[in-house]
């Protein structure tokens, strides 16, 4: 099973992977995680990611490619894997077939979560993550059982640095700019299905599952 999602920010990419990646047990590979992790540790990768990150911009694409490239080679992924935020650019979708070329690439499926503009900026500001295991809540919709603590893990809850207005504004404006046309670039290669993300997380979860034929 070889899954892509894609979404705006805040479409909830990194909520339902997870669980998709449980179910089918593929690994989870977020570009996001694995910038922020980077970011974390003051690598070279995270030195350079850190400001374009906050400002909402895009990473350059050989930059990501190689980090695709490099994760994809691990031996957890040769049976398959679930791609969250990864490609971002045509460019990066193309380079992503490449490395996928004669490597059984055909199953792969492309799920686009639809989610109005209008709920992206609630959803993102309201976002609390876990620091330790990664767990995601929303302060109105996903609500920790006790505030600013992990239910999963009790560490405490914190707000991504660009989860603010300003740059979610622009994270937005690079989706519809450089994102959309990937979602056109799979649909003309048959392997798009859109679902609807605006709805309760267990919803999308079986909408997901539906469009992957489950
Ligand atoms: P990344 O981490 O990928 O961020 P993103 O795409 O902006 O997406 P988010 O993580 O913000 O949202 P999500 O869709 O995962 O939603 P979530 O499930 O958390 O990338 C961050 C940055 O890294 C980029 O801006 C860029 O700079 C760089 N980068 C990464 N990949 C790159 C690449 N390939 N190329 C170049 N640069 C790259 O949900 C959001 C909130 O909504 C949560 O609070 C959640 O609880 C809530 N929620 C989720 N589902 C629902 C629901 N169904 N109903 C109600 N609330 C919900």
């Amino acid at each position: 099973m070889r899954v892509i999602l894609v979404g705006p920010p805040g479409s909830g990419k990194g909520t339902q992977a997870k669980q998709v990646s449980d179910r089918f047990a593929i690994p989870h590979i977020s570009t996001g995680d694995i910038l922020r992790e980077a970011v974390r540790n003051k690598t070279a990768l995270g030195l350079q990611a850190e400001p374009i990150m906050a400002a909402g911009g895009l990473v350059p694409d050989d930059l990501m490619i190689g980090i695709i490239r490099e994760r994809l080679n691990q031996e957890d992924a040769t049976a398959g894997f679930l791609l969250d935020g990864f490609p971002r650019t045509v460019v990066q979708a193309e380079k992503l077939d490449a490395i996928l070329e004669g490597n059984e690439g055909s199953d792969l499926s492309v799920v686009v979560l639809l989610v109005p503009d209008a709920l992206i900026v609630n959803r993102i500001t309201l976002r609390r993550s876990c620091g330790a295991c990664g767990s995601v809540y929303h302060l109105e919709n996903l609500p920790p059982s006790m505030e600013g603590v992990c239910d999963k893990c009790g560490a405490p809850l914190v707000a991504r640095p660009d989860d603010n207005e300003e740059a979610v504004v622009k994270r937005l404006g690079a989706y519809h700019a450089q994102t959309a046309p990937v979602v056109e670039y799979y649909r003309a290669k048959g392997k798009l299905k859109e679902v609807d993300g605006n709805a309760a997380v267990d919803v999308v979860f079986e909408r997901v599952m539906r469009s992957l034929g489950v």
